[in-house]
């Protein structure tokens, strides 16, 4: 990230500037999320609800923009500011290149009370770790290789829930002659990179989605496995409507959930826009694992990592922040909000739908069988460099006639990227 010369003078710098009389910051946590959709802020809420119950001031400090592409600029600027929040969103090999800028706060209090170390699986405590230390509280599970259908959509067109892409995009052909859009899609490269991961697992399995995405093995990326997910995404495209360049999100889900379009490839966050819309999972709409990846589970652990803060008091609501987010209570209603599962043992699945309850089967099931895969797109698998140069990469065969010949050169030259 290459932060740490301005963060160490930005420190340096405020560590004078609170020789004045300091503000008093008492029992307050200001919190940066992206969380700005409708199923996303009625679950981040429960959150702000949970602290002012405990005493604790909330400070929201929202950025819009799916995935957080706007989120990591502004947590950049505040941080070489010297004035970072108390926590903010974020996931995966990121929490090691914040913890090598060294402004990430030690929770181990928090972790030890908590028993953390027993209530959560080793693989998420070690991203929550930077040199041995808690700094991060992880809030949930997220599926990404699913697809969302509308079953009177499907009903109108005469077509069938797809298994395989196949029968993927034979449903996709009916719904368009039906007058309506098959796959409805956010051009943004975000987006677009969830749906070539969901893509690459669906045409090469666990084990190439492994070598390719997560080892980026060279010989993976340039192989005729990766060429055919390439012309997989090519068809896909022609399915897509004219409008949907820049399309936010959670406007595609909607366009599932109204019936306009038919089915979207997304990550489970979408099943926060079905419930917050009043749908029902199994009636109103279907969960299908993405085609062809039945076997398999892509996962996106969102978390809250801690900023060093100096007032006592803010520390203080710091670890009641982390222990909240910890809490069974808190894991179970945010999920029931967010469309994700929680991250840690010991949550009744009561009140849990079927496409969380399948969520939760898929991801022990996949982790016995070899099946269970970090995404890549949300940042789960690789360096923040990497995963970035491979996006545009992606981003660019969707805006553009680029070949896949060409693609998957020009993919294998971005995992190179340092
Ligand atoms: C995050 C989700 C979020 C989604 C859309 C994902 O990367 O993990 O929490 O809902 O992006 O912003």
């Amino acid at each position: 990230m290459k932060l740490k010369p301005l963060v160490q003078a930005a420190l340096a710098l405020s560590t004078l500037v609170i020789a004045a009389p300091a503000v008093n910051a008492a029992a307050q946590v200001e919190v940066l999320h992206y969380w700005t959709s409708g199923g996303e802020a009625k679950s981040i809420a429960e959150l702000k609800k949970m602290m002012e119950a405990k005493g604790v001031a909330w400070k929201d400090f929202a950025v819009a923009g799916g995935a957080g592409e706007n989120a990591t600029t502004a947590l950049k600027a505040r941080v070489i500011a010297g004035s970072a929040p108390t926590a903010a969103q974020i996931k995966g090999p990121s929490i090691q290149e914040w913890g090598g800028e060294g402004v990430l706060a030690n929770i181990d209090a928090a972790a030890t009370e908590g028993k953390w170390d027993s209530l959560l699986p080793s693989v998420v405590t070690k991203v929550m770790k930077y040199q041995g230390h808690y700094v991060a509280v992880p809030v949930n599970v997220h599926r990404v290789n699913w697809l969302w259908v509308n079953p009177e959509v499907l009903a109108k067109a005469g077509a069938k829930a797809p298994g395989n892409f196949d029968e993927f995009f034979a449903a996709a052909d009916k719904i368009k002659k039906a007058g309506l859009v098959a796959i409805a899609h956010g051009g943004q490269p975000w987006q677009d990179t969830t749906v070539f991961e969901s893509v690459v697992l669906g045409v090469g399995g666990a084990g190439f989605y492994d070598k390719a995405l997560v080892k980026l093995d060279q010989a993976s990326l340039t192989s005729p496995t990766m060429i055919k997910s390439f012309e997989t995404l090519a068809k896909i495209k022609t399915y897509i409507d004219k409008d949907a360049a820049g399309r936010d999100w959670n406007l595609a889900t909607a366009m599932v959930i109204n019936g306009k379009a038919g089915m979207q490839f997304m990550g489970d966050w979408a099943k926060g826009e079905f419930t917050a819309a009043g749908k029902v999972a199994g009636k109103d709409f279907l969960c299908l694992p993405a085609p062809g990846t039945e076997k398999a589970f892509t996962f996106n652990i969102d978390s809250l990592a801690m900023f060093k803060v100096k007032n006592p008091e803010e520390q203080k609501a710091q670890l009641t922040l982390a222990s909240a987010v910890m809490s069974p209570e808190f894991q179970e209603v945010f999920n029931l909000n967010k469309g994700s599962i929680p991250v840690r043992a010991g949550v009744s699945r009561a009140k849990f739908d079927s496409c969380a309850t399948r969520s939760m089967d898929d991801m022990a099931a996949a982790s016995k069988a070899g099946g269970l895969e970090p995404s890549m797109a949300h940042g789960m698998a690789i360096d923040s460099a990497k995963a970035g140069a491979i996006q545009d990469v992606v981003a660019k065969f969707m805006n553009s006639t680029m070949t896949p010949q060409a693609a998957v050169q020009a993919l294998a030259k971005a995992a190179k990227t340092k």
